[in-house]
């Protein structure tokens, strides 16, 4: 069983239920489990031991929460660990902005790990079609993660 780990930060629930919705998606492939962190209740060994990883932030400033941005800098002494590791991101805003989107899939790029579809970018309350963006993105992310450790035998 591959493990996807989805790592996130909300403060009003919006991003949560987006986090949510990409357990629904990792839950529909055979053979694989997500399992919902709260940033700030991971450690970077979640990070390592998880086969693939889904991160997510609300938009602040045009950034990622600061929660999430210094998980990254603690993980940043496991790079080496991480690399290649399958990963994918999901944000939610009070506008459409996708900085945050794209500050956190810079520091993917950073890790070296692998990003396996487009980023997921919601608007206010998240819409249904926000919500199956998301799980098709937990859908990719399991099947990149099965792929990968059958490959690695
Ligand atoms: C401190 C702070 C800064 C924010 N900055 C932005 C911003 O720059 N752009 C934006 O679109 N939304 C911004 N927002 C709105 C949040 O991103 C938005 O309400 C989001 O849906 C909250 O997610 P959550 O419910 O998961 O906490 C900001 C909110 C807060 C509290």
């Amino acid at each position: 069983m591959v493990e996807v780990l989805i790592l996130y930060y909300s403060r009003t629930g919006r991003t949560e239920a987006l986090a949510r919705a990409v357990a629904e998606g990792v839950g529909r492939v055979e053979g694989a489990r997500a399992r919902l962190v709260r940033v700030d209740y991971a450690t970077v060994e979640d990070l390592v031991s998880c086969d693939a990883v889904a991160f997510g932030s609300p938009n602040y400033f045009g950034y990622m929460a600061g929660l999430l941005k210094h998980f990254f800098d603690l993980a940043w002494s496991v790079r080496g660990r991480v690399a290649g590791k399958p990963a994918a991101a999901f944000t939610s805003g009070g506008g459409s902005s996708s900085s945050a989107l794209l500050s956190i899939e810079r520091v993917m790029e950073a890790f070296r790990m692998v990003k396996v579809c487009d980023g997921v970018v919601s608007s206010g309350m998240p819409s249904e079609g926000d919500l199956e963006a998301c799980r098709r993105l937990g859908e990719a992310l399991a099947r990149a993660a099965i792929g990968g450790v059958s490959s690695r035998g």
